[in-house]
Formats: C-alpha cells, structure tokens, sequence
C-alpha cells in the first residue's frame, strides 16, 4: 500500500513541478491530523526536511508517537481548527483524515482553513475515500463528496486536479497484497472492479484567474 501512495504522490507532484528530491527540500509542508507520523517518514524520504515539516494531531497517544517518530519537525497536539498558527504552506496535506470526521461542518472547517493557509501557487492534497461505490459509510465513517470539498474552491482561485479508483477495494487488499507488484499494477489497471473510490485530490491556489480543471 505504501508503494502504491508513494507511486501516485510522485506523479502528483511531477504535475505541480515538483520533479526531485531538491524541489522539496525547502518546501513548508503541513500535516493535518498527523496519526502516528509514519507520513513524515515517506515525506523525509522524497526529499522533505523536518525542520520544514508540521504536523498537527489531536489524538495524545498517537501525538506521543509521533513525536518519537519525527522529533525534529514542527509538532502541535490540539484540534488543528483552535490552532493559532502565523505560516503559510506550500503543501498541505490531510491523508485519511476527513472520513473520519463525520460532522460536516468541522469538516468544512478544516478544508476551509487548509485552503486559506496554502502559500500561493501551493498544494492541498486530500487522500482518502470518495463516494460513489466507497465502501465507507458507517457511524465513524463517512465517504467524501468532491463538491463538498470544490464548495469552498469557488472563491479563491484554485486548480484543481485529481487521481481516483487508485487503491485495492479493502476486502481484496490482504489476498491481493500477496501478488507480486510487477503482476498487482496491470492487474488492477485491467480489473477496475477491484479498485475502490480512494485517491488523491490535489488543489492548487493560483495567483490569479480562475481554473479549475478536473
Ligand atoms: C485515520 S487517521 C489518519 C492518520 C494519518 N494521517 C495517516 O494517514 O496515517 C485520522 C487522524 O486525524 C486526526 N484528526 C481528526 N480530526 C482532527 C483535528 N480536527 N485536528 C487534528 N487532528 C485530527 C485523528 O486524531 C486521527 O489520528
């Protein structure tokens, strides 16, 4: 699974200019609702550096992990909306994380203040589960509606790009995480059956104009 996000999020990258490891090195990067930290470690080795790195996260026990995880970024345990923060970012992430907040108006909240802290010509990336076929509706669980999150693109202007049905429908994933990559790739590029509505939306604020592009 970390081969395959890692495979998508350099493509995504390349079509924003962000080419080699160089390009990220200095660039202000956000993590919203961080977990454990384990995507600091695949940021840090794409290029990212910790001293360039933030990540917010709610949960204390998770909080405690990262910090062992990832002790030289910029860390901050609290609600990420309470959060008093003076930076701008090139690239902001939320992975995973807005399914798991099912009060649509804190949902709304948190992209809302992703979007406003975006650096010009910098990136919010959403990777999680999409509706339509999304296996993800339960009390805890709630699959995202693009047009909730492109809502809040409409004033500003954004551009915005996106890469779905990437990832393995969950009930496969574990007999299918036995499959050589080399043979996994085109088998689920042939059987979109088996993918399920997860990937990456990418959101670019751009300078001036409006564009949005899907
Ligand atoms: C499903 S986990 C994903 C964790 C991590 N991003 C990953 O990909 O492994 C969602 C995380 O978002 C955190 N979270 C939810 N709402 C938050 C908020 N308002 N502020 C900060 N963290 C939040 C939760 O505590 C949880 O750790």
């Amino acid at each position: 699974m970390a081969y395959t996000q890692q495979h998508h999020l350099v493509a995504l990258f390349k079509k924003i200019g962000i080419t080699s490891e160089r390009n990220l090195e200095n660039k202000k990067i956000l993590d919203v609702g961080a977990g454990s930290g384990v995507f600091s470690l695949l940021m840090y080795k794409l290029g990212a550096t910790p001293q360039n790195f933030y990540a917010c996260e709610l949960n204390p026990v998770r909080f405690e992990k990262l910090r062992v995880l990832s002790p030289s970024s910029n860390n901050y345990l609290g609600d990420y909306c309470s959060l008093q923060n003076s930076n701008k970012f090139d690239l902001i992430f939320l992975n995973a994380v807005l399914t798991s907040v099912v009060n649509f108006e804190v949902r709304a909240k948190i992209i809302k203040k992703c979007l406003d802290e975006l650096e010009v010509d910098g990136s919010l990336f959403i990777f999680d589960y999409y509706k339509k076929g999304s296996p993800l509706k339960s009390d805890h669980y709630r699959a995202l509606d693009i047009s909730e999150v492109m809502q809040h693109t409409t004033q500003g202007d954004f551009c915005i790009k996106k890469k779905l049905r990437i990832y393995l429908n969950l009930r496969l994933g574990k007999l299918l995480s036995l499959v050589h990559l080399d043979f996994l790739i085109p088998l689920l590029t042939t059987f979109r059956i088996l993918n399920t509505n997860v990937g990456y939306l990418v959101i670019t604020k751009k300078s001036s104009g409006l564009k949005h592009n899907e």
